[in-house]
């Protein structure tokens, strides 16, 4: 089958998730990579397109500039895709340009800057009919599409509690001077990050896993959180109350300061018959306890999985796979939608999450600001 023509803005060298964006578009095997706004610096975009192969009048100094470009060329050559892997404060813009142009979207999160940019962007895809995925990454693990399917099916019986946490220990470094990262320090600065560092950047996965898995929304939130020391201008910490109903509560729970802990994102839901459990850094374990039998280890690669999640996984049992084809698992998704084919949903979140997410991050950050109170999301 012809791969589709995918763009990338950002990603370039010594960037974060670009990488993981390209190395997930080559696992699903559907992309091909033909040019982009790579860098912010345009001497370092070409120097990118150099070294990965791109043919340099296909690497383009701004978005205006490659939307000019690809519109130009016959139909047949044009890009069609486009993953924006910027940081926060350029999605909206980026998207927002691209999608009036014809262009289809990969995303990153958070969506936007603001809720009211996030419903422009949901009805501007709504408008236009262009595919739109936006990658809450853990979505993509089989696991987690297993986790989905037992809780669809009921399994659990009622649900009657729903916690998640996220807990990283990196922005130590960069708070107290150690520096051990250059790239990303922006998420501390709310020109580029928006109204939220903790919460806009890992709380907000949190919230989209527990909305994903359960297919239930969070209704309000009442929220605590923390700038950690003196001079930072945006939450590293936080504590997020949920409630669906009158009974169902949860938590949420994340931190970028948590010495020592790497990228801690687990999920438990707990209901009258059992419970489910996961957590990304043993990603191929999803477990179910019970009261009456013992603990269930559910693994991706056996018979037992619903399809989704049995398609997920390439390799036979007991090869373990990881991030990269979690977001490839989504990539895969976002191409059935982009050539029209019949897909599940849940195969890749869509504007719908992004508008979810941003609604979820300023929720919470007016329930702390008004003295921790109920916010409805
Ligand atoms: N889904 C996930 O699990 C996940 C993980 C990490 C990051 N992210 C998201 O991905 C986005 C990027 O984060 P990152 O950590 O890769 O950032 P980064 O700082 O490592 O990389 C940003 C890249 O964007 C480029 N850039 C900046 N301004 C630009 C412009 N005007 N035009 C073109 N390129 C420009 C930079 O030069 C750089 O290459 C953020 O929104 C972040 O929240 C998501």
């Amino acid at each position: 089958m012809k791969k589709i023509k995918m763009g990338m803005i950002g990603g370039g060298i010594g960037a974060f998730i670009g990488d993981a964006h390209r190395r997930a578009s080559r696992i699903c095997n559907d992309y091909e990579l033909v040019g982009g706004v790579f860098d912010i610096e345009y001497a370092r975009s070409k120097e990118f397109a150099l070294k990965e192969g791109i043919s340099l009048d296909r690497c383009y100094n701004s978005v205006d500039a490659l939307i000019k470009g690809e519109l130009a060329r016959p139909a047949g050559e044009k890009m069609e895709v486009v993953s924006i892997v910027t940081p926060n404060a350029l999605h909206y813009p980026q998207a927002k340009k691209l999608l009036n142009k014809g262009f289809h979207l990969v995303c990153e999160k958070p969506m936007t800057m603001t809720v009211r940019e996030a419903l422009d962007l949901e009805s501007l895809v709504a408008k236009t009919k262009l595919t739109f995925a936006l990658t809450h990454t853990y979505t993509g693990y089989p696991m987690v599409r297993q986790m989905r399917d037992l809780i669809a099916k009921g399994v659990l019986g009622t649900i009657q509690r729903i916690d998640a946490q996220y807990y990283q220990g990196w922005i130590n470094s960069i708070i107290y001077g150690t520096n051990s990262r250059i790239t990303g320090v922006w998420r501390l600065d709310p020109k580029h990050a928006g109204v939220s560092s903790c919460m806009g950047d890992i709380g907000v996965h949190a919230f989209n896993l527990i909305e994903y898995t359960t297919g239930l929304e969070i209704k309000e939130v009442l929220s605590d959180l923390s700038q950690v020391k003196d001079g930072i201008k945006l939450d590293l910490d936080g504590t997020v109350l949920i409630r669906f109903d009158k009974k169902l509560k949860g938590v949420i729970r994340a931190s970028q300061v948590c010495g020592g802990l790497e990228n801690d994102i687990t999920i438990s839901v707990y209901g009258s018959k059992g419970s489910l459990r996961w957590g990304q850094e043993n990603p191929n374990y999803l477990y179910m306890f019970s009261d009456t039998e013992p603990t269930k280890v559910f693994k991706p690669a056996h018979g037992y999985n619903y399809k989704l999640a049995e398609e997920g996984h390439t390799m036979p049992a007991g090869h373990p796979e990881g991030i990269y084809e979690a977001l490839a698992n989504i990539y895969k998704g976002t191409a059935k939608s982009i050539r029209k084919q019949k897909f599940i949903p849940g195969e890749f979140p869509t504007v719908h999450d992004g508008v979810r997410g941003m609604k979820f991050i300023h929720a919470v950050v007016n329930s702390n600001t008004k003295g921790n109170v109920w916010m409805k999301v």
